[in-house]
């Protein structure tokens, strides 16, 4: 009797023992990793793609892929875009990661001006204006005011919520005996279409798409951009005046970027010009200077 019931528990015991393996097998083959591993992802590339990823029915559809876990990997890297990563990467295979994610992300694989959205201008002076979003012609930023000849060549004016900021900086550049000036500010949509008519006409389009936007592409219409040069210097000499140097060392400090870099021109779209400046707020500026990015890329992974 009593072995019976001791035969009858180790019987049930592994019954269930069975029955929950076999549980746990299933559960296995149908997890993540296990279908990450089938298609031939290694131990670290499962990681990394279980870490940032939150969809996976894209990726278990897809065949196993070499470059996928190095995408993923990159500081900038957003899910949605995730397919169009893949097949910018297949089209540009000598391209690096990192150049890859911001070229999508800011989607400098577009054609300049073709597909163009309107600028979300709800987003005030985090507006992103460039050749892929645009201001309409009617759109003039609520308050606009003269720079005094102290601060600027004649005829320009700022935002008035930026005026006293510009105004700041140039104070505390002239304590260093430094002595800064704006040459160009807000411009209406008409004034952007005479100066890039008029740079189209001087030096050929394909100058002029490097260095004017084309009207309602232009950051100056916000009233949020200028121009600086050293007083004394001109656009070809200012990079190498003590003026750029302060601007470079300060400029975030008041919320001002250094809008067009060098080696970024494929992302921003624009020659480098080291005399636009776009006012973004001091904590924006800063993470920009500090993670040396763009204003383009800095929109499409944080503020977007
Ligand atoms: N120079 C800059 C790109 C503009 O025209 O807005
Ligand atoms: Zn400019």
């Amino acid at each position: 009797m009593k072995y019976k019931k001791i035969i009858l528990i180790i019987f049930t015991l592994s019954v269930l023992g069975t029955i929950f393996a076999v549980y746990k097998y299933f559960e296995y083959q149908n997890s993540i990793p296990y279908q990450l591993q089938k298609l031939g992802y290694q131990k670290e590339e499962r990681e990394i793609i279980q870490k940032k990823v939150k969809n996976f029915k894209k990726i278990l559809n897809m065949k196993y892929n070499e470059n996928l876990s190095k995408i993923i990997q990159e500081k900038y890297f957003i899910e949605k875009n995730l397919d169009a990563y893949i097949s910018y990467q297949k089209e540009n295979n000598t391209k690096d990661y990192t150049y890859i994610v911001s070229v999508i992300n800011t989607k400098a694989n577009i054609e300049a001006y073709e597909k163009a959205e309107k600028a979300d201008i709800s987003k005030n002076d985090q507006i992103l204006v460039n050749k892929h979003f645009y201001l309409t012609e009617d759109y003039v930023p609520s308050s606009i005011i003269d720079i005094p000849l102290k601060y600027a060549y004649e005829n320009n004016q700022i935002r008035k919520d930026i005026y006293e900021i510009y105004k700041a900086m140039c104070d505390d550049a002239q304590s260093e005996n430094i002595k800064l000036v704006a040459t160009s500010g807000y411009r209406s949509y008409i004034d952007q279409k005479k100066i890039y008519d008029k740079y189209v006409k001087t030096y050929g389009e394909k100058y002029a798409d490097s260095y004017a936007a084309k009207p309602g592409f232009s950051e100056h219409q916000t009233g949020l951009a200028l121009d600086i040069i050293g007083f004394g210097t001109n656009r070809d000499t200012f990079e190498d005046s003590p003026a750029f140097t302060w601007l470079q060392n300060h400029a975030h400090e008041y919320g001002f970027i250094l809008r067009f870099p060098k080696e970024k021109e494929d992302i921003t779209g624009y020659a480098y010009e080291p005399w636009h400046y776009r006012y973004v707020g001091r904590e924006i500026a800063k993470k920009i200077r500090n993670e040396k990015i763009t204003y383009d890329e800095y929109f499409a992974f944080y503020l977007k």
